[in-house]
């Protein structure tokens, strides 16, 4: 069983979700994205739960500190093993979320998530971080500066693009958790990704977690695109 791969379940009820986790049986680490949990709130939780998956609630949080510090707090309730929050909410919103993470656990008694910075979505090119987002330093120098800010304000790990997860990695350090989306298999296509390495790549610069979304689940047969995801890996871990 592979650990190191967390599968996004990125369907639109929660039936075809069901499916998908039965269909997959061998996949134990689930990401539970903003199309699913806005269709079936925390009902997809209790499922995976219910069947000793772990879980990454990938909400991407983005707002201001009393807010995300309200979010957080619930979210610590479902025990969920990781959350996400965008690094670019700033300081004061990611302080506010480590501490209310914190706090309810310690109320509950739940073991709390490891809350995850995204740095820069791995959709996001050079040219539109330069032109569109009007960021006037280059793209590595940015998604290290939002890695070092989440550290600093005591989140657990950061999401990064596999081309930028070996300079994180020597940045913060070896107990920072390192999640990448943006992976494709050789023979996966890329789709609305823009900085991808294959999975063995991306664990060799250092990823804790890979995350793979639709090589696997948009699969022809999902089963053989894990298994093939999984040998390939299988030299590197
Ligand atoms: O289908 P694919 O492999 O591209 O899925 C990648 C998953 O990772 C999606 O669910 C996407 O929301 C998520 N993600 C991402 N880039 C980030 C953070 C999360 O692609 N920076």
């Amino acid at each position: 069983m592979n650990t190191k791969i967390i599968v996004a379940l990125d369907v639109p009820t929660l039936e075809e979700a069901i499916a998908l986790v039965e269909k997959l049986d061998e996949v134990s680490f689930w990401k539970v994205g903003l199309e699913l949990f806005v269709s079936t709130g925390p009902k997809i939780l209790e499922e995976l739960k219910s069947r000793s998956k772990r879980i990454f609630l990938d909400l991407k949080f983005h707002d201001i500190p009393n807010t995300i510090a309200g979010a957080c707090r619930v979210a610590a309730l479902f025990g969920v093993d990781l959350l996400t929050i965008h690094a670019v909410s700033g300081r004061d919103t990611l302080k506010a979320a480590t501490e209310a993470i914190q706090a309810g656990s310690a109320s509950s008694g739940i073991k709390p998530p490891k809350l995850i910075a995204v740095s820069l979505l791995t959709s996001i090119s050079s040219r539109q971080l330069a032109i569109d987002l009007k960021i006037p330093i280059e793209l590595p120098e940015y998604v290290l500066e939002m890695a070092l800010m989440a550290q600093e304000m005591g989140l657990d790990g950061a999401v990064c693009s596999p081309q930028e997860v070996a300079q994180l990695r020597d940045s913060c350090g070896s107990d920072f958790l390192l999640v990448c989306p943006g992976v494709r298999p050789t023979w996966a296509a890329i789709g609305d990704q823009k900085r991808v390495f294959t999975p063995a790549q991306a664990l060799k610069a250092g990823a804790d977690y890979l995350v793979i979304g639709r090589p696997i689940t948009a699969s022809a047969d999902p089963q053989l695109a894990w298994k093939k995801v999984c040998d390939e890996i299988a030299a590197v871990v």
